[in-house]
């Protein structure tokens, strides 16, 4: 039997990692300058903290998580998302004692059962950020610049801001029952999910993907003509700020993101090079969640970015050279092959990168090998060359060649090779 990974799971090969580095860089560096801390959870959680945050009749939760239970009968749930762990870690590690705004940010595998497609897996990665104790907006044009300085310091182009308000407590019930009176309307229209979702939580219909449910809600109430005073200054302002920062968005009042805890501020960057699968960064405000977990009454926004669908379409837009080691060493002989291991023992110690052949072949393979390695340079040494006290260093792009004396070699190479 031969062993693959299981459907919507897949490896990140050696030649895809210089773009995972290069995002993971790229994100780490700007975090660094926003003052956004790491914190990392564990993949696994009480089922009951996805159902009780994400909702019980979003996607995520009623179709797509990996759940089982424990020995002792307690239901677990793979991580879909990272918000409610981070929330969780928040209130039950007391950070919310430290003064400021809190800034989180984590990096890892998350999972939900879809169906897998292109940009779409079972197991993917998100960089996910969050900023807690701050009721906006001037935080949630500070995190929407995040993501856009982001996605473009990665190097995406052709993208979209996507922009909503999706209203708080306060009014969105009236927008709820407003829409559910529609729905009511369109009900034959609609797929069995929407039909019982007009009945227990008719915003989600708006997550629904099928055509004839897409149709059916274009004549819907609009949420922004729902909101109240205080919403619609928040929207406003934000609107306001975006544009004082040059940032472009446009307006889509379906957006309400798939998640139940989003109240007001909701976003997603598009690329319109990505296929169905078009978001590479969603978020959002949710004020309410840290309360509705036990914690202190305090507002939170974050966003999330889908590292597949970046790296996807880093790899079609560019490529990355891998960088070659400093120096192969080429070696003919039992007496070299020896020398060579301490040398190059010595050399990585300052930091040089030296490969060589453990079971080295002729001097022509060695010298093929250093070449597809992308080697810069190549010390060629065999039993002539210990004898007469010299190597010979080649340079791989110049092809010129010198002699390097033996006494003092890891010194002179150090020089040569880290100037
Ligand atoms: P989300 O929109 O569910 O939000 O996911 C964020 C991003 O993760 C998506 O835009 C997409 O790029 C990527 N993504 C989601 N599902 C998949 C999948 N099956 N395969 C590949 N990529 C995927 C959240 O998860 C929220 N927790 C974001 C957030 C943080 N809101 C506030 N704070």
């Amino acid at each position: 039997m031969v062993y693959t990974t299981i459907k919507g799971f897949r490896d990140i090969l050696p030649k895809e990692m210089p773009f995972w580095e290069r995002v993971e860089a790229e994100a780490r560096g700007l975090f660094k300058v926003f003052g956004f801390k790491e914190i990392r959870t564990p993949v696994l959680e009480r089922t009951e903290l996805f159902a009780r945050t994400i909702g019980q009749d979003t996607d995520i939760v009623s179709k797509e998580m990996y759940t089982f239970q424990d020995a002792k009968g307690r239901s677990l749930s793979l991580r879909p998302e990272a918000t409610a762990s981070i929330v969780r870690a928040y209130i039950q590690n007391r950070l919310y004692h430290e003064s400021g705004s809190q800034k989180l940010f984590t990096i890892g595998p998350m999972f939900r059962h879809e169906r897998p497609q292109k940009g779409r897996f079972r197991q993917f990665h998100q960089i996910n950020v969050e900023l807690f104790k701050d009721p906006g907006p001037r935080s949630d044009a500070d995190i929407i610049l995040l993501a856009m300085t982001l996605v473009k310091r990665i190097g995406l182009k052709e993208l979209s801001l996507i922009l909503n308000s999706i209203g708080c407590k306060e009014c969105r019930p009236r927008f709820r029952d407003n829409l559910k009176g529609y729905l009511v309307s369109v009900r034959d229209q609609l797929c069995s999910d929407c039909q019982r979702r007009a009945e227990t939580n008719p915003l989600r219909v708006f997550d629904c993907k099928v055509e004839a449910c897409k149709d059916a809600l274009k004549e819907a109430p609009k949420i922004l003509e729902f909101l109240c005073e205080d919403c619609r200054i928040h929207f406003n302002t934000l609107r306001d700020y975006l544009e004082t920062l040059g940032i472009d968005y446009l307006i889509d009042q379906s957006l309400v993101r798939g998640l139940d805890y989003y109240n007001r501020t909701t976003f997603e960057i598009q690329s319109h090079a990505l296929g169905a699968q078009n978001a590479v960064l969603g978020g959002g405000r949710y004020d309410g969640l840290i309360k509705q977990l036990g914690g202190p009454d305090e507002p939170a926004i974050g966003f999330a970015l889908g590292m597949e669908r970046v790296v996807m379409l880093l790899s079609e837009a560019l490529e990355i050279e891998t960088d070659g080691p400093d120096l192969f060493i080429a070696t003919l002989g039992k007496e070299a092959e020896k020398e060579a291991l301490v040398w190059a023992a010595r050399l990585r110690k300052e930091g040089v990168r030296v490969e060589l052949d453990y079971s080295p072949g002729g001097l022509k393979a060695q010298m093929r090998r250093a070449d597809r390695l992308n080697a810069k340079k190549v010390l060629i040494v065999g039993e002539d060359e210990l004898q007469r006290g010299k190597a010979v260093l080649r340079d791989m792009d110049t092809k010129v060649q010198e002699d390097v004396e033996i006494t003092g070699i890891v010194e002179k190479l150090v020089q040569v090779l880290k100037p």
